[in-house]
Parts: C-alpha cells; sequence; structure tokens
C-alpha cells in the first residue's frame, strides 16, 4: 500500500473513486495538502488555470459542492459559467449531452457534473473531448466529496490508513458512502456501514455492516453521519423517531468511541435527526474543516485533470501538424 505519491496523473476526468489507484489518491490528496494554505491563509493563488472556462452544469440542487468548484476554478485563474437548469432548454427537451456539446463549441476546457441519472457523467465524458468531473450522479458516486472527507481525515488524524470509520445513517442512498468506501479501503482501513437494516438493505457494495451503532462506537476513530435521503427513497420502510433512538449522535452515544474520534458530515446537516447541535458544533466536529478542504481538492483535481487534457490537445496537434507535413 503506497503512503506517497510517485504516479504521473493521467486521467482528463475524474468521474469515480472506485477505478483510481491508491496512488492517484495520493497524487490528489498531496497536490490539494499543498492548496490548503492558499484556502486557511489566504495565501496567494497560482494561476495554473489562467485562461481555461469551466462549466459548472449541475442538474440536482447543491450549496458546497457548486460553490467550492466555483471558488477552486477561480482561484486558479479559470472562468466559471453556472448552468441553471431551471431557466435552460433542458426543459424543452433538449438533452443533457446536446446541451453539453453546444456548450463546448463555444470553448470549454472542463464541465463539472451534478445529475440525478447514474452514469451520467461518464455518458457526458464519452461524448465531449474536454475534462468531465463528477459532483455526483444518483446514489452512485461523489467522487470529490470522498477526496475531500480524506484530505480532512488525514489531516486530523494524521495518517490515512488502520484507521476504523463507520459510515452512519443512510448508506443505501448515499453516494459519499460509496466513494468513500471505495477510496478509503484502498488503504487498509476498517469500514463500516452503519444504521437500521432498511438501510443496509439490497447494498451493492461487498462492505461489513453493522445494525447496532452503540456496540461498534468504542472502536471507531471516525464517524461519519449521513443525511436521509428521502429524495431517493422508493419504498423504505422508515420511522423518524426510531431513527434518532437508534442513530442519532448524540454527546452521550460520542462519548463511547475511541479518545479524538472525528465527526465527519458531508452536509447538508438536518440537524437534530442524525446528529444534535452539540456535536454538529463540537469539539470533534471536522464538518467547517471539511468545507475548507473541499476547495483544495476541488483545485487539485481540475488542475490535474485540465493538465492531462492540455497534454492530450499537445499531443493531438503535433500528431495533426505531422500528417499536414507528409
Ligand atoms: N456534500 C454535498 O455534496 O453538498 P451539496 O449538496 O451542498 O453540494
Amino acid at each position: 500500500m503506497p503512503t506517497s505519491a510517485k504516479t504521473q496523473w493521467t486521467r482528463k476526468h475524474l468521474l469515480g473513486l472506485e477505478d483510481l489507484s491508491a496512488e492517484e489518491i495520493l497524487t490528489v490528496l498531496d497536490v490539494a495538502d499543498g492548496y490548503l494554505p492558499c484556502v486557511t491563509q489566504r495565501r496567494p493563488y497560482p494561476p495554473a488555470l489562467k485562461g481555461r472556462t469551466v462549466l459548472n452544469l449541475f442538474c440536482e440542487d447543491s450549496t458546497r459542492t457548486r460553490t467550492s468548484f466555483t471558488f477552486a476554478a477561480e482561484r486558479l485563474g479559470a472562468r466559471v459559467f453556472q448552468f441553471h437548469m431551471a431557466t435552460s432548454s433542458l426543459n424543452k427537451k433538449e438533452t443533457l449531452i446536446d446541451t453539453a456539446r453546444n456548450i463546448e463549441a463555444m470553448g470549454l476546457d472542463a464541465i463539472v457534473v451534478r445529475h440525478p441519472e447514474r452514469g451520467a457523467p461518464h455518458r457526458l465524458a464519452e461524448a465531449v473531448r474536454c475534462s468531465v468531473l463528477s459532483a455526483g450522479d444518483d446514489a452512485h458516486e461523489h467522487p470529490t466529496q470522498a477526496l475531500l472527507d480524506m484530505l480532512a481525515i488525514r489531516r486530523k488524524l494524521g495518517r490515512l490508513q488502520g484507521l476504523t470509520l463507520a459510515l452512519v445513517g443512510d448508506v443505501r442512498h448515499s453516494r459519499v458512502a460509496r466513494s468513500n468506501l471505495f477510496g478509503l479501503s484502498k488503504f487498509a482501513n476498517r469500514i463500516l456501514f452503519v444504521g437500521p437494516p432498511a438501510f443496509l438493505d439490497k447494498l451493492d457494495v461487498e462492505v461489513e455492516t453493522a445494525t447496532d451503532f452503540d456496540a461498534v462506537l468504542p472502536q471507531c476513530d471516525a464517524i461519519m453521519m449521513l443525511r436521509v435521503q428521502f429524495e431517493r427513497h422508493e419504498a423504505v420502510a422508515f420511522d423518524v423517531d426510531e431513527y434518532v433512538r437508534g442513530y442519532q449522535l448524540t454527546p452521550a452515544r460520542l462519548a463511547r468511541a475511541k479518545p479524538g474520534a472525528i465527526v465527519l458530515h458531508p452536509g447538508p446537516v438536518n440537524r437534530g435527526r442524525e446528529m444534535t447541535n452539540e456535536v454538529c458544533d463540537g469539539p470533534q466536529s471536522v464538518i467547517l474543516f471539511q468545507a475548507t478542504c473541499g476547495v483544495a481538492v476541488r483545485m487539485a483535481c481540475l488542475q490535474l485533470c485540465i493538465g492531462a487534457l492540455e497534454r492530450e490537445r499537445k499531443a493531438n496537434a503535433g500528431k495533426a501538424g505531422k500528417g499536414k507535413r507528409r
């Protein structure tokens, strides 16, 4: 298992963590680590993306991901166009692919896409020439969220391996849980999906599960609480009061975890459901630090992917030039 990045980044797209190697993940985290002082201490930003144009193509609501991709791209010197689905021609039955290809024809270097259909970022990546970065697709993957979670964990706990991490709540409908499982399990960590039976049913990933939150807490170095994603529920039996009794993270429950255990949440938090205010705002919560890490991670992802795109463009231009000279 590598502990430092030694790999040359070659991907122009970032669509998920399932296919990324441990070394590729470390490459992102190491580049992001370098950007973190730019975010936390307002140090000057290197204009690595000066003259580049990024499209934020969000077809679902977002606060953190849209904002931090915007900050990341703009702080590296890129211009960002915000696509607003509600006023777009998607409402006139234009397809996502046609929408993206038309905007790409106006001059584009990267598309950041969030979409309610599983695999939409992958289909887009096959249809356009520029970079595509997933900002979350259905309950499938949310790669930059998991990368920023890993950066926060590494910074706060001093390592990224040999940890026991519980992802608690609506794991069945969570793209964040899946991407964290794919990413963190590449570093010899023990990952537990914790929740009521209805949320552990029909999981399409191999993972250790537990229904008794109190029983697993003493083993946990990090606890990631997840929102109940009612918008993705089909027919899941769910009683809110019972859920709060069994799975809400309270100060008493947190006291059962390992000393120094950290509490994460990708957001948005539903206060009073998955955790109490005391835990959410308490000393073990790293939720706002996750938001800070999000900007640094997205700076790294944009820089690496657009860098690979530019190498591809140069190679293609070189081939075209040779063809003309023949
Ligand atoms: N964590 C996350 O994806 O938050 P947003 O939905 O606000 O982007």
